[in-house]
Protein backbone atom coordinates (compact mmCIF):
# COMPACT_ATOMS: atom_id res chain seq x y z
CA UNK A 1 0.00 0.00 0.00
CA UNK A 2 1.62 3.39 -0.68
CA UNK A 3 1.00 6.40 1.62
CA UNK A 4 1.60 9.72 0.81
CA UNK A 5 4.50 10.83 3.33
CA UNK A 6 3.69 13.67 5.31
CA UNK A 7 6.18 16.18 7.30
CA UNK A 8 5.11 17.98 10.17
CA UNK A 9 7.36 20.87 11.60
CA UNK A 10 6.67 21.27 15.24
CA UNK A 11 8.03 24.45 15.82
CA UNK A 12 7.99 23.62 20.20
CA UNK A 13 7.92 26.99 21.79
CA UNK A 14 9.95 28.83 19.53
CA UNK A 15 8.96 31.60 16.92
CA UNK A 16 6.88 34.71 17.89
CA UNK A 17 3.84 35.59 15.24
CA UNK A 18 6.44 37.52 13.26
CA UNK A 19 9.18 35.10 12.97
CA UNK A 20 6.70 32.44 12.18
CA UNK A 21 5.29 34.16 9.34
CA UNK A 22 8.60 34.81 8.09
CA UNK A 23 9.69 31.52 7.77
CA UNK A 24 6.38 30.35 6.42
CA UNK A 25 7.09 32.67 3.66
CA UNK A 26 10.50 31.33 2.77
CA UNK A 27 9.13 27.50 3.14
CA UNK A 28 6.05 28.45 1.00
CA UNK A 29 7.98 30.14 -1.62
CA UNK A 30 9.60 27.10 -2.47
CA UNK A 31 7.05 24.81 -1.99
CA UNK A 32 3.59 26.06 -2.12
CA UNK A 33 2.07 24.26 -4.26
CA UNK A 34 4.10 21.03 -3.36
CA UNK A 35 1.70 18.32 -4.29
CA UNK A 36 3.34 14.94 -3.29
CA UNK A 37 4.13 15.59 0.01
CA UNK A 38 1.66 16.62 3.22
CA UNK A 39 3.41 19.14 4.81
CA UNK A 40 2.05 20.61 8.43
CA UNK A 41 3.12 23.23 10.72
CA UNK A 42 2.37 23.17 13.84
CA UNK A 43 3.44 26.97 15.37
CA UNK A 44 2.85 27.92 18.63
CA UNK A 45 -1.17 28.61 19.85
CA UNK A 46 0.23 32.55 20.04
CA UNK A 47 1.54 32.53 15.95
CA UNK A 48 -1.87 29.71 14.60
CA UNK A 49 -3.74 33.05 13.31
CA UNK A 50 -1.14 34.80 11.57
CA UNK A 51 1.01 31.97 10.19
CA UNK A 52 -2.34 30.17 9.14
CA UNK A 53 -3.09 33.63 7.01
CA UNK A 54 0.26 33.32 5.37
CA UNK A 55 -0.86 29.83 4.15
CA UNK A 56 -3.93 30.73 2.51
CA UNK A 57 -4.40 29.55 -0.87
CA UNK A 58 -1.65 26.88 -0.39
CA UNK A 59 -1.28 23.48 0.19
CA UNK A 60 -0.02 23.31 3.63
CA UNK A 61 -1.91 22.67 6.23
CA UNK A 62 -1.69 24.59 9.61
CA UNK A 63 -1.50 22.63 13.18
CA UNK A 64 -1.51 22.56 17.16
CA UNK A 65 0.96 21.29 19.27
CA UNK A 66 -1.82 20.57 21.83
CA UNK A 67 -5.66 21.05 23.06
CA UNK A 68 -7.76 20.79 26.12
CA UNK A 69 -9.75 17.80 25.95
CA UNK A 70 -12.82 19.72 27.12
CA UNK A 71 -15.23 21.76 25.23
CA UNK A 72 -15.49 25.07 26.83
CA UNK A 73 -15.60 26.47 30.08
CA UNK A 74 -13.10 27.00 33.51
CA UNK A 75 -10.14 25.19 32.24
CA UNK A 76 -7.93 28.92 32.88
CA UNK A 77 -4.68 28.73 29.97
CA UNK A 78 -6.07 25.85 27.64
CA UNK A 79 -7.53 25.97 24.46
CA UNK A 80 -10.16 24.02 23.11
CA UNK A 81 -10.63 22.19 19.52
CA UNK A 82 -13.54 24.67 18.31
CA UNK A 83 -10.96 27.04 18.80
CA UNK A 84 -8.43 25.37 16.56
CA UNK A 85 -10.87 24.69 13.99
CA UNK A 86 -12.29 28.52 13.97
CA UNK A 87 -8.32 29.52 12.80
CA UNK A 88 -8.32 26.79 10.04
CA UNK A 89 -6.11 24.69 12.46
CA UNK A 90 -6.58 20.65 10.70
CA UNK A 91 -3.90 18.56 12.55
CA UNK A 92 -2.90 18.50 16.27
CA UNK A 93 0.09 17.20 17.84
CA UNK A 94 -1.67 14.89 21.38
CA UNK A 95 0.45 12.86 24.03
CA UNK A 96 4.03 14.69 22.45
CA UNK A 97 6.93 13.01 25.26
CA UNK A 98 7.36 16.64 26.35
CA UNK A 99 3.78 16.89 27.28
CA UNK A 100 3.98 13.43 28.97
CA UNK A 101 6.89 14.03 31.15
CA UNK A 102 7.38 17.97 31.80
CA UNK A 103 3.61 18.51 32.02
CA UNK A 104 2.14 15.30 33.86
CA UNK A 105 0.06 13.99 30.87
CA UNK A 106 -1.28 10.78 31.44
CA UNK A 107 -2.52 8.02 28.53
CA UNK A 108 -5.59 8.35 29.34
CA UNK A 109 -5.72 12.17 29.43
CA UNK A 110 -3.63 11.64 25.75
CA UNK A 111 -7.05 9.57 24.66
CA UNK A 112 -9.83 11.86 26.08
CA UNK A 113 -7.53 14.53 23.38
CA UNK A 114 -7.65 12.14 20.71
CA UNK A 115 -11.26 11.57 20.62
CA UNK A 116 -11.66 15.12 21.74
CA UNK A 117 -9.81 16.43 18.25
CA UNK A 118 -11.72 13.27 16.13
CA UNK A 119 -15.43 14.77 17.23
CA UNK A 120 -14.25 18.29 15.83
CA UNK A 121 -12.66 17.00 12.49
CA UNK A 122 -9.29 17.77 13.88
CA UNK A 123 -6.42 14.94 12.76
CA UNK A 124 -4.21 14.14 15.65
CA UNK A 125 -0.96 13.43 15.50
CA UNK A 126 -0.62 11.01 18.01
CA UNK A 127 3.06 11.06 19.61
CA UNK A 128 3.97 7.28 20.74
CA UNK A 129 7.57 6.47 22.32
CA UNK A 130 9.80 5.04 25.17
CA UNK A 131 12.51 7.04 26.99
CA UNK A 132 16.02 5.62 27.47
CA UNK A 133 15.86 3.84 30.49
CA UNK A 134 12.55 1.90 29.37
CA UNK A 135 14.88 1.43 26.24
CA UNK A 136 17.42 0.02 28.46
CA UNK A 137 15.29 -2.18 30.50
CA UNK A 138 13.82 -4.26 27.64
CA UNK A 139 10.53 -2.11 27.73
CA UNK A 140 10.36 -0.88 24.64
CA UNK A 141 7.52 -2.52 22.86
CA UNK A 142 5.40 -2.74 25.98
CA UNK A 143 5.19 0.95 26.38
CA UNK A 144 5.04 1.48 22.81
CA UNK A 145 2.01 -1.15 22.91
CA UNK A 146 0.36 0.82 25.91
CA UNK A 147 0.51 4.34 24.44
CA UNK A 148 -1.09 3.14 21.49
CA UNK A 149 -3.66 1.25 22.82
CA UNK A 150 -4.75 3.26 25.49
CA UNK A 151 -4.20 6.46 23.37
CA UNK A 152 -6.97 4.93 20.71
CA UNK A 153 -9.11 3.87 23.11
CA UNK A 154 -12.88 4.21 21.81
CA UNK A 155 -11.27 5.34 18.33
CA UNK A 156 -13.11 3.42 15.34
CA UNK A 157 -12.36 1.97 12.63
CA UNK A 158 -13.83 4.58 10.41
CA UNK A 159 -11.97 6.86 12.06
CA UNK A 160 -8.67 5.70 12.29
CA UNK A 161 -7.53 6.80 8.99
CA UNK A 162 -7.98 10.54 10.24
CA UNK A 163 -5.22 9.32 12.69
CA UNK A 164 -1.37 9.92 12.77
CA UNK A 165 0.90 8.33 14.80
CA UNK A 166 4.71 9.66 15.63
CA UNK A 167 6.75 7.20 16.87
CA UNK A 168 9.59 9.14 19.07
CA UNK A 169 11.85 7.40 20.95
CA UNK A 170 12.52 10.15 23.89
CA UNK A 171 15.76 9.24 23.86
CA UNK A 172 16.04 10.60 20.76
CA UNK A 173 14.39 13.70 20.81
CA UNK A 174 16.69 16.95 20.08
CA UNK A 175 19.89 14.77 21.20
CA UNK A 176 21.42 14.34 18.09
CA UNK A 177 20.60 10.82 18.52
CA UNK A 178 18.48 9.20 15.85
CA UNK A 179 17.17 5.62 16.11
CA UNK A 180 18.91 3.30 13.63
CA UNK A 181 17.14 2.51 10.34
CA UNK A 182 16.27 -0.96 11.22
CA UNK A 183 15.03 0.35 15.07
CA UNK A 184 12.63 2.55 14.04
CA UNK A 185 11.55 0.26 11.07
CA UNK A 186 11.32 -2.44 13.89
CA UNK A 187 8.80 -0.10 15.76
CA UNK A 188 7.12 1.19 12.99
CA UNK A 189 5.96 -2.42 11.60
CA UNK A 190 5.01 -3.53 15.35
CA UNK A 191 2.76 -0.41 15.54
CA UNK A 192 1.58 -1.37 11.71
CA UNK A 193 0.56 -4.94 13.35
CA UNK A 194 -1.31 -3.41 16.38
CA UNK A 195 -3.47 -1.52 13.81
CA UNK A 196 -4.02 -4.23 11.82
CA UNK A 197 -4.70 -6.43 15.05
CA UNK A 198 -7.50 -4.07 16.11
CA UNK A 199 -8.79 -2.15 12.71
CA UNK A 200 -8.21 -4.72 9.89
CA UNK A 201 -7.27 -3.05 6.09
CA UNK A 202 -8.00 0.62 7.44
CA UNK A 203 -4.79 0.37 9.67
CA UNK A 204 -3.38 0.04 6.14
CA UNK A 205 -3.65 3.88 5.50
CA UNK A 206 -2.90 5.03 8.77
CA UNK A 207 0.55 7.39 8.51
CA UNK A 208 3.10 6.49 10.96
CA UNK A 209 5.57 8.76 11.55
CA UNK A 210 9.18 9.07 12.67
CA UNK A 211 10.56 11.87 15.14
CA UNK A 212 13.58 12.59 17.23
CA UNK A 213 16.70 14.00 15.47
CA UNK A 214 15.16 13.46 12.27
CA UNK A 215 17.62 15.66 9.69
CA UNK A 216 18.70 16.30 6.23
CA UNK A 217 21.51 13.55 6.38
CA UNK A 218 19.49 10.60 8.00
CA UNK A 219 15.77 11.36 6.11
CA UNK A 220 16.52 9.21 3.07
CA UNK A 221 16.65 6.19 4.59
CA UNK A 222 14.95 6.84 7.09
CA UNK A 223 12.09 7.47 5.04
CA UNK A 224 12.29 4.68 2.63
CA UNK A 225 11.47 2.18 5.14
CA UNK A 226 8.26 0.92 4.40
CA UNK A 227 6.40 1.64 7.44
CA UNK A 228 7.76 4.88 7.60
CA UNK A 229 5.61 7.62 5.98
CA UNK A 230 7.06 10.52 7.01
CA UNK A 231 8.92 12.95 9.99
CA UNK A 232 7.20 14.83 12.95
CA UNK A 233 10.36 17.03 12.87
CA UNK A 234 11.52 19.57 15.75
CA UNK A 235 15.12 21.33 15.24
CA UNK A 236 15.17 21.02 11.62
CA UNK A 237 11.70 22.63 11.16
CA UNK A 238 12.83 26.00 12.61
CA UNK A 239 14.49 27.19 9.23
CA UNK A 240 13.31 26.78 6.16
CA UNK A 241 16.11 25.22 4.35
CA UNK A 242 16.55 22.38 6.52
CA UNK A 243 12.66 21.91 6.79
CA UNK A 244 12.98 22.30 2.90
CA UNK A 245 15.59 19.47 2.81
CA UNK A 246 12.92 17.42 4.42
CA UNK A 247 10.06 17.76 2.26
CA UNK A 248 12.59 16.96 -0.75
CA UNK A 249 13.62 13.87 1.03
CA UNK A 250 9.70 12.84 1.61
CA UNK A 251 8.99 13.72 -2.09
CA UNK A 252 11.95 11.66 -3.35
CA UNK A 253 11.44 8.67 -1.05
CA UNK A 254 10.72 5.52 -2.51
CA UNK A 255 8.42 3.62 -0.06
P1 LIG B 1 13.73 16.91 17.21
O1 LIG B 1 12.25 16.92 17.85
O2 LIG B 1 13.57 16.75 15.72
O3 LIG B 1 14.31 18.23 17.58
O4 LIG B 1 14.45 15.75 17.83
C1 LIG B 1 11.25 16.08 17.37
C2 LIG B 1 10.00 16.24 18.22
O5 LIG B 1 10.12 16.37 19.44
O6 LIG B 1 8.87 16.22 17.70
Amino acid sequence: MIRRKLIAGNWKMNKTAADGVALTKDIAEVIGREGTVDIVLCPPFTALESVGKALEGLSLKLGAQNMSAEKSGAFTGEVSAEMLRALFVTHVILGHSERRTLFGETDALVNKKTLAALANQLKPILCVGESLAEREAGSTLAVVQRHVEQGLQGVTAEQITSVIIAYEPVWAIGTGKVATTAQAQEIHAFIRKLLVEKYGEAAQRVRILYGGSMKPDNAPELLAQPDIDGGLIGGAALQAPSFLDLVKAGSTAKA
